[in-house]
């Protein structure tokens, strides 16, 4: 029986495949490459030696996914597909709805023709909003998104609830991602955003290596220890065992729906993980301050103790690793 991976040569996608294939697990990867790149698959080959089943699709292209299911036993799905820049999602929200969530339906259609019912979804911290309270648990209200990406993320979140109340036979998994930054430790895979990055860290990397000038630091006057946005950053290693981890619940559990938040725990400033990045590398990061970025939250970190708990999983890696393989994947020459 084999995972299916949609969206398997992206940031996350890749990471969690590696974890996979380490795992022994039989993977299927579908991507278009709208926003990755084909040597990332021969990247996971070779940090695992193992090998998995590729297919270049879209995972709007009913046909071509029926194919997919037809050819494979497929198990459970690990949905990483569709747009994720906050920025983009506001100038395009019918493109982002149309990829995110026609995307996801089709998905989930197909997955209910061929009898496919185990699902983890990537969601985010995002369909939080406006924090209720800090540190976020999974039955802190939702809603109130800012942009058409974490609107769509909670329509999403909404219609896995639907189709389990219509159904209980699925077994889902909804993943609630805080800040992933990192990078696999070997340097073969990491972010690639196209561009210049939205995210802090990305941009962080780029002026320390000197392909941008400086960083804008989005404000410096908010109700936090240093005035700038506190988040709650964790490795891309630590959040793909997270889906494994999140697989053998579904593996054990056999129905349900089960939310999880995948964060550390720990809250950092803009300013501190701009200190961290300069210890860890030796390099200095020239910021400057700038007004707010609308839509900008002040504190943003997870209570991760029901991930704990429930799926005997926890983030180990600390802003120091963090920093070290960015660092390590931007400047692998
Ligand atoms: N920041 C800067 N300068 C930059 C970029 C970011 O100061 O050039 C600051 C932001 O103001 C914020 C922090 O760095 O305080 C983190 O910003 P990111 O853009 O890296 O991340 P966000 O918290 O805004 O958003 C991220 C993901 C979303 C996801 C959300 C979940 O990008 O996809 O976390 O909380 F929905």
């Amino acid at each position: 029986m084999a995972i299916l991976v949609t969206g398997g040569a992206g940031f996350i996608g890749s990471h969690t495949v590696v974890e996979l294939l380490n795992e022994g697990k039989e993977v299927v990867i579908i991507d278009n490459f709208s926003n990755s790149k084909k040597e990332v698959l021969d990247a996971i080959r070779k940090i695992t030696n193992k090998d998995f089943k590729f297919y270049e699709i879209d995972y709007l292209d009913r046909e071509k996914l029926e194919k997919v299911f037809e050819e494979n036993k497929i198990d459970a799905v690990l949905n990483f597909a569709g747009f994720k820049s906050v920025g983009e999602s506001i100038e395009k929200p019918i493109e982002y709805y149309t990829n995110n969530i026609s995307g996801a339906l089709v998905l989930l259609d197909t997955m209910r023709k061929y009898g496919v019912k185990n699902f983890i979804f990537s969601s985010s911290a995002t369909v939080y909003g406006e924090p209720e309270r800090i540190p976020l648990t999974e039955d802190c209200k939702t809603g109130s998104t800012t942009n058409p990406y974490g609107t769509s993320k909670l329509y999403i979140e909404q219609i896995l609830k639907d189709i389990y109340t219509s159904d209980p036979s699925w077994n889902i998994c909804i993943l609630r991602y805080f800040n992933p930054v990192g990078a696999h430790e070997s340097g073969l895979i990491g972010e690639e955003p196209q561009g210049i990055p939205n995210n802090l860290m990305p941009y962080v990397a780029r002026v320390a290596l000197g392909t941008l000038k400086e960083l804008s630091i989005y404000g410096d006057d908010y109700d936090t220890k240093d005035g700038t946005g506190v988040r709650d950053y964790i490795h891309v290693v630590d959040l793909a065992k997270g889906h494994i981890k999140a697989l053998q619940k579904l593996e054990k559990e056999k129905q349900g729906l089960f939310i999880y938040n995948l964060g550390t725990g720990k809250g950092y400033s803009v300013l501190d993980m701009v200190k961290a990045f300069e210890k860890v590398t030796g390099k200095k990061v020239a910021y400057k301050i700038a007004p707010r970025r609308e839509g900008d939250i002040a504190t943003c970190y997870a209570d991760p103790k029901k991930a704990k708990e429930e799926l005997g999983w926890q983030a180990d890696l600390g802003i120091d690793e963090m920093c070290r393989d960015s660092w390590n994947y931007i400047n692998r020459g």
